[in-house]
């Protein structure tokens, strides 16, 4: 969801008032992407990167995690199920503060029951950091292959990435979902990521319906 701090600073705002735009803009498209029956939306909320940005920064973007993983009501509403990965919360690299992991964790469980999209934050996750995660527990089990390394992503359970949205202009890959990746399609757009709307969704389904 990248452009946050550039949407900002077109408007003379704080870089912080760009992640808070984003963040309703995530709970905007959340709706749009339900009524496209879109079945797997998967965001990048936070990297293992990104800890080195000013503090102010890092505790204000929490703060709207917080914020995101208490949206219970319009999940239920929407009979999304929210899901959450990252490095493991008792792992010795793990940076998710506690009372973020009691949202998280809360969402979670106030959400399994529902059977429509599933929502998936990325929070202190990269995918170097889940390869090696996933590549030391099959080597735990016995021979890593293909197979038995991608039972022990995060969250294997996931399907292959189908079109990847990159934001803002970027036009590169990042540290994100790159075993998942494999053949997937990739729309990059100008718009930063408070301004992606439905028809920015549409333009970036139309890849693979
Ligand atoms: C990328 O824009 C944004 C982030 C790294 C922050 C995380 C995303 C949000 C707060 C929006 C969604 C909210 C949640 C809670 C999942 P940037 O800061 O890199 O902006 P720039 O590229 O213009 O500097």
């Amino acid at each position: 969801m990248d452009g946050n701090g550039r949407w900002a600073k077109s408007r003379n705002l704080p870089r912080t008032e760009g992640h808070t735009e984003g963040e309703e803009n995530l709970a905007r498209l959340v709706r749009v992407a339900v009524k496209k029956d879109v079945g797997w939306l998967t965001v990048f909320g936070f990297s293992t990167e990104n800890w080195v940005r000013p503090r102010t920064e890092v505790r204000h973007i929490l703060g709207l995690h917080k914020k995101l993983f208490g949206r219970v009501a319009e999940l239920n509403e929407l009979n999304v199920r929210i899901q959450w990965m990252g490095r493991p919360f008792d792992s010795p690299e793990a940076r998710t503060p506690k009372y973020v992991q009691r949202a998280i964790r809360k969402a979670i469980a106030d959400t399994a029951n529902n059977t429509g999209m599933v929502l998936t934050v990325a929070f202190d996750y990269g995918s170097h950091a889940e390869m090696v995660h996933a590549a030391r527990a099959a080597a735990a089990e016995g021979p890593v292959t293909v197979d038995t390394l991608g039972a022990h992503l995060y969250l294997p359970e996931l399907p292959p990435v189908d079109v990847l949205v990159r934001t803002s202009g970027e036009v590169r890959i990042s540290n994100f979902m790159l075993w998942q990746s494999v053949g997937t399609e990739v729309y990059f757009t100008d718009r930063a990521w408070p301004d992606f709307d439905g028809a920015e969704l549409d333009a970036a389904l139309a890849l693979v319906r």
